[in-house]
């Protein structure tokens, strides 16, 4: 049940719920149990996810014990027109939580937009790429201590805001280019906010945000750092990164130059300087332009291993590519 729980609160699809071992002979009082670690969710009242994915859900669990046969429990009609309700008044964000451990403690809540693209971007809803980045990130947090770490195109702050929870950097800096996409990325540091985080006064230039754990130095930032416009990267408030990373950034050919340039710029600015880059193949000769122009980068480009799901969900037919970037004499 607890596997199932930490599913359906990141809206991980349907066909990869572990629903049949648990429905199957499921009890009475079980049927209740399972709506509250479901869609009763203590933390999806306060912060709903998804009402087209709560509506999906209940309609498979009703779907199933009818099939099998089992007595259906009347919260579960009950909680299945309640959805139905709610369906008529949505707006269009939601919330999806990542809960990596069985501590809800580490739970990271994330408001994002109900709509692949909108205000012209895709950045205001997480990728899988994010999400396969962060399981990265979380198998690799050793690497990732006390490192100056930015992330470009940083999108809703999936990646950002567990490394900076969970991975112990010293400076986790988010970025990226689009106002709407900055405004949401504040407000998703804000809900994720901890007792001993602070705010910090904003230093100048395009630094938006900074917290710090109360008494140390690590910190996380948000900055604007539009590709093309990389060398107005805020060194005086941002620390230079040890390591770059980024999701979902491949798609679109016009910004394969700038993406590449800024790979490039804090390869130059530091010379140990790594690039976790995790992309999802849509097109394959996207990727393959893409390639193609990396390797004429002259930098050395390393294809790493998909990491397996330990601690989040993915589809398995997710097609990725990692590649792991760095300055040649490093290799
Ligand atoms: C497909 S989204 C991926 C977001 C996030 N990394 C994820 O995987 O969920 C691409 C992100 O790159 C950002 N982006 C696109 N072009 C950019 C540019 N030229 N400079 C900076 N960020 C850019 C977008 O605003 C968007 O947030």
């Amino acid at each position: 049940m607890e596997l199932l729980s930490r599913q359906v609160l990141c809206c991980t699809p349907l066909p990869q719920l572990h629903l049949k071992k648990i429905l199957t002979n499921i009890s009475w009082d079980d049927q209740v149990i399972l709506l509250t670690k479901t869609v009763k969710h203590p933390i999806i009242a306060e912060k709903p996810i998804s009402i087209t994915y709560q509506i999906a859900f209940m309609k498979k669990i009703i779907e199933f014990l009818t099939e099998a046969q089992i007595e259906i429990h009347d919260d579960i009609y009950d909680t299945h027109c309640q959805v139905l309700l709610k369906d008529k008044l949505k707006n269009s964000y939601h919330y999806k939580h990542y809960k990596v451990s069985d501590d809800d403690s580490s739970i990271i809540s994330l408001k994002e937009n109900s709509n692949l693209i909108s205000d012209g971007t895709t950045g205001l809803h997480t990728w899988e790429a994010s999400v396969i980045l962060s399981e990265w990130c979380m198998q690799n947090a050793e690497s990732l201590f006390d490192k100056n770490i930015l992330e470009l195109g940083s999108g809703a702050g999936l990646v950002g805001i567990l490394t900076y929870k969970l991975c112990q950097p010293k400076y986790m800096c988010m970025s990226d280019c689009h106002e709407a996409v900055l405004g949401l990325l504040e407000q998703n540091v804000s809900i994720n906010q901890d007792d001993d985080d602070e705010c910090l006064n904003l230093a100048h230039g395009n630094a938006i945000m900074q917290m710090s754990k109360r008494n140390t130095t690590k910190r996380l930032g948000i900055i604007k750092l539009p590709w093309e416009e990389v060398e107005d990267f805020p060194s005086k408030t941002v620390p230079y990164p040890d390591l770059v990373v980024a999701a979902d950034v491949v798609y679109d050919s016009s910004i394969f130059q700038p993406l590449i340039g800024a790979f490039k710029y804090f390869l130059n600015a530091k010379r140990k300087c790594e690039i976790i880059l995790v992309n999802t193949i849509r097109n394959t000769n996207t990727i393959d332009l893409f390639s193609k122009y990396l390797e004429e980068s002259n930098l050395a480009i390393l294809k790493i291993n998909q990491p397996e799901p330990l601690h989040f969900y993915w589809p398995s037919n997710l097609n990725t590519i990692i590649y792991k970037i760095s300055n040649k004499q490093q290799i």
